[in-house]
């Protein structure tokens, strides 16, 4: 295999453990973001009374704001904090579903 591949396919596996997000919890993740998220934000996550959360609707957002509004909220408005429910594995694993879109597919 090419070095260049090598690299990628190391580059893929790194990136993919970053979460540490067993994968037992992986599944109840994902009904949190159908269902949870979902009831305000669609359960195809393309808005409801909150704004749609797919990869389109997040584009030029970075990780980490994504990853701020999950974690703290945005005071003011109906988007809760999820900080009490969610670990920061677990905030950075739903943070990545929500900008690659896989969740929402899925259902
Ligand atoms: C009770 C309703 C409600 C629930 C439940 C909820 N949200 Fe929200 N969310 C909102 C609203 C309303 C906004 C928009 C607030 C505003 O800016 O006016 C929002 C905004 C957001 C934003 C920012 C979107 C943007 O384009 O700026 C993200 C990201 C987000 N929510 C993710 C989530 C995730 C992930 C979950 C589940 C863990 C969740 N929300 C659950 C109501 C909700």
């Amino acid at each position: 295999m090419p070095r260049v591949l090598v690299t990628a396919a190391l580059v893929l596996v790194c990136t993919g453990a970053l979460a540490e997000v067993p994968a037992a919890r992986r599944g109840e993740l994902a009904n949190l973001i159908r269902h949870d998220c979902g009831s305000c934000h669609g359960l195809t996550l393309r808005g409801g009374l909150g704004p749609a959360l797919t990869p389109d609707a997040l584009r030029g957002r970075s990780p980490a704001d994504v990853r701020r509004v999950i974690r703290d909220g945005l005071p003011g408005t109906a988007m809760p904090p999820w900080r009490g429910l969610l670990s920061e594995d677990e905030l950075e694993w739903i943070t990545g579903e929500l900008l690659a879109g896989t969740v929402a597919d899925d259902s």
